[in-house]
């Protein structure tokens, strides 16, 4: 096995998914905290767990971005898969850049238990294309099917085996 099948994972086990659902769930969380401060709800604590979920979805952005990037690199340039891949990787950027903002300009806020409204504002335009990019994330598996080995007929206790399936 090498470093690359570390990082990206196995035939019909990728990596990139899961650390997806971990990210996305980090900023929906960032979010939905944002929100409910802003609202008055637990205004103080949904402040600080405000700052400190979309501290967390950056830190686990990193191995996110890195595992997505390396799939992509295998892509051949051009193709609708390219084109599809390509669109999400500029979303999640761009996702990531808001999100970044938000914890950089809302740090003060934080500090005094608030969630001011341009880190808010930022923190919301950041979920919205963090779904754009989610979508387009999910149009990479499945219209395009990468990284899916639909093989039905494979036995169960041969499919969920590591090392199932032939190539990506
Ligand atoms: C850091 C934030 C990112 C998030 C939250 C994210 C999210 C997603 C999601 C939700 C999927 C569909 C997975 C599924 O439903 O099974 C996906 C697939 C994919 N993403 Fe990302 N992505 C991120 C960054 C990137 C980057 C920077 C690239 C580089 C181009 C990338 C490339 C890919 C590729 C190639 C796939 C196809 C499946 C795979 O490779 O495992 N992603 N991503």
């Amino acid at each position: 096995m090498t470093l690359r099948d570390l990082l990206t994972g196995l035939p019909g086990h990728p990596t990139h998914p899961p650390l997806t659902d971990a990210t996305i769930g980090l900023y929906t969380g960032a979010a939905a905290f944002g929100v409910l401060s802003a609202l008055g709800v637990a205004e103080e604590n949904m402040a600080v767990a405000w700052w400190l979920a979309l501290v967390a979805g950056l830190v686990v952005s990193a191995p996110t971005a890195v595992t997505g990037l390396l799939d992509w690199l295998k892509i051949t340039r051009g193709t609708p898969l390219w084109r599809t891949a390509t669109s999400h990787l500029v979303a999640m950027l761009a996702a990531t850049l808001l999100f970044a903002a938000a914890a950089i300009l809302g740090h003060a806020g934080y500090a005094d238990r608030e969630v001011e409204t341009l880190p808010l504002v930022l923190t919301l335009a950041g979920f919205a294309v963090l779904a754009l990019g989610g979508w387009l994330g999910g149009t990479i598996v499945y219209v395009h099917g990468m990284r899916v080995l639909k093989e039905e007929d494979r036995p169960a206790a041969r499919a969920v085996r590591p090392d199932s399936g032939e190539g990506a």
